[in-house]
C-alpha cells in the first residue's frame, strides 16, 4: 500500500500543515478520538493547533485524546513526564478541553494498567486518527526495534539510543532517563483509521529510509506503517533527504 508522503521546506510549514490536518479531522468528526505523541518535532504544531482552535472556535469538548506513552515511574505531576509535556504544550492552551487519557506510569500495577488503557481506547470506538513522531532508530511510540506488530499496550525497555536521544529532558544525562515506559502498541496503532507521521531534521533522515523503502521488519518498528492503508508522512526536506526520488513530492 502507497502511503502518501509530503515533503515541506521548512519545519515550520510541515508544524502548520499538520496542525489544519488535525483541525480539518476534528472539525469532520467533533467526536474525534485521536492519540498524540510527546518529544521536540510536534512542539510547534501544538502551538499552531492550539490558534487554530482559538481563531476559529473549533470545539474540543466531545472529543478525546489518548496519549501515546509515558515513562515508568513517572506522573502527570512529574518533570519530565509525557503527561506533563502535554499539558505544558498543548492541552492548558485550549479553552475547551477534549477527555483526555494517558498511561499513567505510577500505577502500582503498570501491567493492568496497560490493559485498562487498551480496553479504554476500544471503549471509545477505536482510535480515528493516530500521529507520531519517529525515532532515529525507527522506533514509534516507544515501540522499539524487535518490538512484534502484534504488539498491544504494554511496558517496554527502552533502548539505549532512545534513552541518550531523550536526555536533554532529564538534565542531559541518559541513565537519569527512566528505563522503561509504557507504550500503546503496534498493533494499536496499526488499528488507528488513520495515521500521521511527523518527522523533521537530517538526524531522522536513515530511519525515514528505512521505514519507507525498507523492508518491513521489526528491526524497523515504523516499517509496519507500510501495512496500514491511511498513512501519510509528513517530512522536512532534511528528513526525506535518504529517500529515493520516487517517493518524494515537494510541496511549495
Ligand atoms: C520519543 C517518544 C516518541 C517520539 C520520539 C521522537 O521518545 N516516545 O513518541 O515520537 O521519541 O521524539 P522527537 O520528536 O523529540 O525526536
Amino acid at each position: 500500500m502507497l502511503p502518501c508522503i509530503d515533503v515541506f521546506d521548512s519545519y515550520e510549514a510541515l508544524s502548520r500543515a499538520a496542525a489544519e490536518r488535525i483541525a480539518a479531522r476534528l472539525a469532520a468528526r467533533p467526536s474525534l478520538c485521536v492519540a498524540l505523541p510527546t518529544g521536540r518535532t510536534p512542539l510547534r504544531m501544538y502551538e499552531v493547533l492550539a490558534d487554530i482552535t482559538r481563531n476559529r472556535g473549533l470545539r474540543w469538548g466531545r472529543a478525546r485524546v489518548f496519549l501515546l506513552d509515558e515513562y515508568l515511574g513517572l506522573g502527570a505531576g512529574d518533570p519530565g513526564s509525557f503527561h506533563r509535556f502535554m499539558e505544558e504544550h498543548f492541552l492548558s492552551r485550549l479553552e475547551e478541553r477534549p477527555q483526555v487519557d494517558a498511561l499513567d506510569g505510577r500505577a502500582p500495577d503498570p501491567e493492568a494498567e496497560c490493559t485498562r488503557y487498551e480496553a479504554a481506547i476500544r471503549g471509545a470506538g477505536g482510535l480515528d486518527l493516530a500521529v507520531l513522531g519517529l525515532g532515529r532508530n525507527g522506533h514509534i511510540g516507544f515501540n522499539e526495534p524487535g518490538s512484534s506488530f502484534d504488539s498491544r499496550t504494554r511496558v517496554v525497555t527502552l533502548a539505549p539510543e532512545t534513552r541518550q536521544a531523550n536526555a536533554p529532558d532529564f538534565g542531559g544525562d541518559p541513565a537519569a532517563v527512566p528505563p522503561r515506559a509504557l507504550t500503546v502498541g503496534i498493533a494499536t496503532i496499526l488499528e488507528s483509521r488513520e495515521v500521521l507521521v511527523l518527522v523533521a531534521g537530517a538526524a531522522k533522515a536513515e530511519a525515514v529510509r528505512r521505514a519507507l523503502a525498507g523492508p518491513v521488519d521489526p528491526a524497523v518498528p515504523a516499517s509496519a506503517l507500510q501495512r496500514h492503508p491511511r498513512v501519510t508522512w509528513f517530512l522536512d526536506r532534511e528528513a526525506a533527504a535518504q529517500l529515493p526520488g520516487l517517493l518524494r513530492t515537494y510541496q511549495p
